[in-house]
């Protein structure tokens, strides 16, 4: 790759991560901690999800909610400079939570969705930069974890 293109792609790279930056500060001020309300809508969207973090929580159901929270949010926050080493935590972790861990895909899969969902919702509608963006990371860590199950014949 010539210095131009490889200029002109840092440049572009710079700029996603300029936009998710806002996407985020945005929704720590407008949310304040993800906790509560990721939480809410999750239980909502999978109620049988409950029983599984109370179980594996033992007896710290919120710390590990955080942590999933957490390992979420580093997901979104690296995909854009480091989507190799992404796909390498999802590519381990998913067959650890379906295999070791007896979590149904769609509960993993969907954990991740609702954490984006409550990120795109304080995206002021007009924003499409913006939307874009996120949609794209969404789908990006879909397929990974897409991926990782069908390589481990996951359901
Ligand atoms: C669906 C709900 C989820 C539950 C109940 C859950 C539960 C757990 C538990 C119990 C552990 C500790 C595993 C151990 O020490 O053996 C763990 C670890 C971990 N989880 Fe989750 N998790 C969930 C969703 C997610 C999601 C969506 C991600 C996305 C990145 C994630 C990423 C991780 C990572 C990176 C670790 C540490 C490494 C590993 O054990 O694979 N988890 N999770």
């Amino acid at each position: 790759m010539n210095n131009e293109v490889q200029a002109n792609k840092q440049q572009v790279q710079a700029e996603r991560a300029i936009l998710l930056d806002s996407i985020l500060a945005r929704a720590a001020e407008q949310l304040g901690d993800l906790h509560d309300p990721v939480m809410q809508h999750y239980y909502r969207r999978f109620p049988e999800a409950l029983a599984m973090f109370e179980e594996q929580g033992l007896g710290h159901r919120q710390k590990l909610e955080a942590e999933m929270i957490a390992s979420v949010l580093y997901c979104i926050m690296t995909w854009i400079e480091r989507p190799v080493e992404v796909a390498i935590v999802l590519g381990t972790t998913v067959p650890h939570h379906g295999v070791a861990l007896h979590i149904p895909i769609a509960c993993f899969a969907g954990f991740t969705d609702v954490v984006v969902e409550e990120i795109a919702a304080t995206i002021p509608e007009g924003a499409h930069a913006e939307a874009a963006l996120l949609a794209e990371i969404r789908d990006s860590l879909q397929r990974e974890t897409a991926d990782a199950a069908s390589h481990y014949q996951l359901s």
